[in-house]
C-alpha cells in the first residue's frame, strides 16, 4: 500500500477505507464513501469556524503561524516591506511575480488614472449622518460603485476582471478620504496624478487651501510599508467572506464591500480601533498590571493580542513597530506606545499568554502610529481596507479561475426538531401578556 494514505476503520460496519493524503490533507468528500448502508448519507467532518479546513488551493501568500513567517508570492514580508513601493507588491500579488521597470510605470499610471470617483458618488456620500462611522460609509460606496459599473458582472472575462480590479485599488484611498473628509465636514479633494499612491491619499485627506499638496516623505513612506503590511493574509475571514461571496457570482464592488463588512469587525480588522480604546482605558503604564488581571478573570480580550494563525511573534507586527520610531521623529512621540510596550512586555511574561502563545498581532501596533498621524481611531480599519482590496481581489481571482471551486456552501448538523404537527393558532398555547 502507499504511504501517503489513511486508513480508517468505521467501527460501526468494521469497515476499512483508505484515503490519499495529499500536502498533509485529507479531501472531506472521501469521507462521504463511509457509511453504515446504501440508504445513508455519509460521513461529514465537522469543523466549526473553519478551525482545521483548508477551503482552497493558493498560490498568494504563505504563512507559517508556528515560526512568524509570511511571504506573499514567495517573498519574505521584510524583504518587501524595506524594498518595494506598495504598488510594486500589489502587482505581485495580483500577477504573482514582480513587476519590471516598465510593468511597474504602465500598471501605476493605469491604477492613478482610476483614482477619480464618479460625481454621483459625491452625492451618496453627502447623504451619511456627519457622525456616520467611516467604515460603514466606505462599505456602503464600494458597494455603490455597482451601480456606476454594471459591466462589472461580467466577471468570466479576464480583461473585463483586470480592469474592475485596477479601478478598486485606485479608487480605495479616494473613498476612504472623502469618509474623511465627511466626518470633518470639509469639502473633498479631487486626487493629484502627479504623487505616488500614499502622497495622493494624504492629498485628498489633508489638502486645505494650499495650491499643491506636499506630503511628508517619512510619514508618506510609513503610510506606504503600512500598506504593504495589510495587503494580503491568506484565508483569514474578510478573505474568506470575499471568496464566498465571490463563489456566488457576485460583481467585484459588492464582492468587495462584502468582505470590507467581515474586516469592520473588532475580532478582524476593527481590531486596530478597539486596542487605542484599550489604551486609553488603561491610561498610564501604571495600571497595565490590574488591566491585565482583568482580561485573565475573564473580562474582556487584550486587543491586538493572539492571532488564529500565529502562535508566535506577527511578523507585521515587529516592522510596525520599527516603523512607529521613524513616525515619532516626525509627529513626536505618542505616549501610548509606553502603555502598549509595558502591556506588550507584561503580557508576554505572563503564563496565561505564553501558555494560549497570544503574542501581539498586526493591529497593536498599527493605530499607535494612525494616531500619531492624526487619524481618528474610527479610521484605523479604513486604513486597513484600502491595501487589503488587492489582496480580496486576488483571493477572487483565483477563486473564479480555479476549476475546483463551486459556490461556497457548507454542510451543516441539524439540531431542531423531527417533523412536527401543524396547530392551527386557536389551538396553541396562550402566550404569557406582553409588558408594557
Ligand atoms: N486576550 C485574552 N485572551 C485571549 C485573547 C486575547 N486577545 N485571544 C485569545 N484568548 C484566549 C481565549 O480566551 C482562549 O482561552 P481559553 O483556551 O482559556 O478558552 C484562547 O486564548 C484561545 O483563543 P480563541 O478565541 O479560541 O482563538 P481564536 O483563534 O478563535 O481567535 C482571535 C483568534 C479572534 C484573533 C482572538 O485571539 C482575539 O479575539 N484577539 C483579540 C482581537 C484581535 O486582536 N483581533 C485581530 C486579529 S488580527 C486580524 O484580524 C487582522
Amino acid at each position: 500500500m502507499a504511504q501517503d494514505t489513511l486508513t480508517i476503520t468505521d467501527n460501526r460496519t468494521n469497515l476499512t477505507y483508505s484515503f490519499p493524503i495529499e500536502k498533509e490533507t485529507v479531501r472531506a468528500m472521501d469521507f462521504r464513501q463511509i457509511k453504515t448502508g446504501p440508504e445513508d448519507f455519509g460521513l461529514m467532518t465537522y469543523d466549526p469556524a473553519f478551525m482545521n479546513t483548508a477551503s482552497c488551493r493558493s498560490s498568494i501568500t504563505f504563512i507559517d503561524g508556528e515560526r512568524g513567517i509570511l511571504r506573499y508570492r514567495g517573498y519574505p514580508i521584510e524583504v518587501l516591506a524595506e524594498h518595494c513601493s506598495f504598488l510594486e507588491v500589489a502587482y505581485l500579488i495580483v500577477f504573482g511575480d514582480l513587476p519590471n521597470e516598465v510593468e511597474l510605470k504602465n500598471w501605476t499610471n493605469e491604477i492613478t488614472h482610476h483614482t477619480m470617483l464618479h460625481e454621483t458618488t459625491k452625492k451618496f456620500m453627502e447623504g451619511f449622518r456627519y457622525d456616520a462611522h467611516p467604515m460603514a460609509m466606505l462599505v456602503s460606496t464600494v458597494a455603490a460603485l455597482s451601480t456606476v459599473y454594471p459591466e462589472a458582472r461580467d466577471i468570466h472575462d479576464t480583461n473585463n476582471r483586470l480592469r474592475q480590479i485596477k479601478r478598486l485599488i485606485g479608487k480605495m484611498p479616494s473613498i476612504a478620504a472623502m469618509s474623511y473628509r465627511h466626518s470633518l465636514g470639509f469639502p473633498y479633494v479631487y486626487p493629484d496624478n502627479d504623487l505616488n499612491y500614499a502622497e495622493n491619499f494624504m492629498n485628498m485627506l489633508w489638502k486645505m487651501v494650499e495650491p499643491k499638496y506636499v506630503a511628508n516623505p517619512v510619514l508618506a513612506r510609513a503610510l506606504d510599508i503600512l500598506f504593504i503590511l495589510h495587503a494580503d493574509h491568506e484565508q483569514n475571514c474578510s478573505a474568506n467572506v470575499a471568496r464566498s461571496v465571490g463563489s456566488a457570482h457576485a460583481d467585484p464592488y459588492l464582492t468587495t464591500a462584502a468582505a470590507a463588512a467581515a474586516l469592520s469587525g473588532p475580532l478582524h480588522g476593527g481590531a486596530n480601533e478597539e486596542v487605542l480604546k484599550m489604551l486609553d482605558e488603561i491610561g498610564s503604564k501604571d495600571n497595565v498590571p490590574a488591566y491585565v488581571k482583568k482580561v485573565k478573570d475573564g473580562h474582556g480580550k487584550l486587543m491586538g493580542f493572539g492571532h488564529r494563525v500565529y502562535k508566535n511573534y506577527d511578523p507585521r507586527a515587529k516592522i510596525i513597530k520599527w516603523t512607529a520610531e521613524q513616525v515619532f521623529q516626525v509627529t513626536g512621540r505618542n505616549p501610548k506606545l509606553d502603555v502598549a510596550l509595558e502591556l506588550e512586555r507584561i503580557a508576554l511574561e505572563d503564563d496565561y499568554f505564553i501558555k494560549r502563545k497570544l503574542y501581539p498581532n498586526v493591529d497593536f501596533y498599527s493605530g499607535i502610529i494612525y494616531q500619531a498621524m492624526s487619524f481618528k481611531p474610527e479610521m484605523f480599519t479604513v486604513l486597513f481596507a484600502i491595501p487589503r482590496t488587492v489582496g480580496w481581489l486576488a483571493q477572487w481571482q483565483e477563486m473564479l479561475t480555479d476549476s475546483e471551486q463551486k459556490i461556497a456552501r457548507p454542510r451543516q448538523i441539524y439540531t431542531g426538531h423531527d417533523v412536527r404537527e401543524f396547530l392551527p393558532m386557536e389551538k396553541r398555547a396562550s402566550a404569557p401578556a406582553a409588558a408594557d
